[in-house]
């Protein structure tokens, strides 16, 4: 399948994609707070209710997977990859190998993964991926961003970004500022868009094909430890002036990340990016992980007979989102 022929597939009106490529030490900790035990099977049977929930892919044009379930199958047999391939689903694949501290620059992250890179995406592509996933994140402080990591980080996803379109994979370039702080929203505006000034600037010094990569930002929102709740309207306001100021016309997708929102939270300001658009030239969706997973993991608890009440409530969320990639969520629908 051709580049664009992808992008295509995961921009459908009204969908939106699934972030399930938690890594081992990020799923168990979810896994701890709703008392499921770590294991390789709790792992496989978790996935597969997600990807194997029905109608799904009414909502849902992609799923980003960790490796190991590119090789894991459903209770019936098959493999997750196919599962969702049956249903025009995009299969994705987390690429990058997670964050390290930045020497010399602590407490600053780089995230790694460059190495071998080219091998792994032609195996992945023959495994059925058609899209993958690397994420860089930034914290705010007082002394933090740095502009070296900014740099380190943009260079590293334009690298990354070219050998997927090399493999035949679009890349998803998912810069995050994360919400840890007490910061205001305008300071998260600010990070966020010298982040995203930074990332295009490396992009097009790398010739990464605009047109056949898709973006997962934050939204610009203050810090969790804050107390400051704007309400949607402003958040999405904030949010489509840094990406105007700093994302080409030439990308065809923003694909946001919840990042630690409530999932009613990250639905409505999706809602509201997507009522106030005004004239983006870009898609507006999700790609979230916690804000469609959160509380249908709570319902399952690793229980088999919570399977199906586990995965109505993951259609209902997937639903809610897809809505509000259109404009036209409404917080009654939570209830319905
Ligand atoms: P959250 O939606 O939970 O932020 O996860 C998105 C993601 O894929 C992080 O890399």
């Amino acid at each position: 399948m051709s580049l664009d022929s992808t992008i295509e597939n995961l921009l459908r009106k009204g969908h939106g994609l699934l972030a399930a490529d938690e890594s081992l030490t990020t799923l168990h900790k979810r896994f701890a707070a709703n008392g499921i035990e770590p294991t390789t099977e709790n792992r496989r049977a978790w996935r597969d209710l997600l990807v194997s929930t029905p109608g799904i892919s009414q909502f849902i044009s992609g799923v980003i997977l960790y490796e190991e379930t590119l090789e894991q199958r459903t209770q019936e047999g098959e493999l997750i990859p196919q599962t969702l391939a049956h249903s025009g689903i995009e299969v994705g694949i987390k690429v990058d190998h997670g964050t390290k501290s930045f020497a010399g620059h602590a407490p600053e992250l780089l995230t790694e993964g460059l190495d071998g890179l080219r091998e792994r995406l032609v195996h992945f592509h023959d495994l059925g991926a058609t899209f993958a996933k690397w994420r860089a994140v930034y914290s705010i402080t007082k002394s933090t961003p740095t502009q070296v990591t900014l740099i380190e980080n943009a260079r590293t996803l334009a690298r990354y970004a070219l050998s997927c379109q090399e493999a035949g994979l679009v890349p998803i370039v998912e810069p995050e500022v994360l919400m840890d702080g007490d910061h205001d929203q305008a300071t998260c505006a600010i990070v966020s868009e010298a982040v995203l000034h930074s990332v295009f600037e490396a992009l097009t010094f790398y010739k990464v094909k605009l047109e056949t990569l898709l973006l997962k930002p934050n939204m610009v929102l203050p810090g969790q430890d804050s107390k400051l709740h704007p309400d949607p309207g402003t958040t999405a306001q904030e949010t489509l002036s840094i990406l105007r100021r700093s994302v080409p016309a030439a990308v065809p997708g923003i694909c946001f990340l919840s990042g630690g929102q409530s999932e009613t939270g990250a639905t409505a300001n999706l809602d509201a990016l997507n009522r106030i658009n005004g004239n983006a030239p870009w898609a507006l969706s999700f790609s979230f992980a916690r804000a469609l997973q959160n509380s249908a993991m709570h319902i399952w608890s690793g229980k088999p007979e919570k399977r199906i009440e586990a995965q109505t409530q993951f259609s209902h969320r997937a639903q809610l989102n897809s809505l509000a990639a259109q404009g036209l969520y409404d917080v009654h629908m939570e209830a319905t």
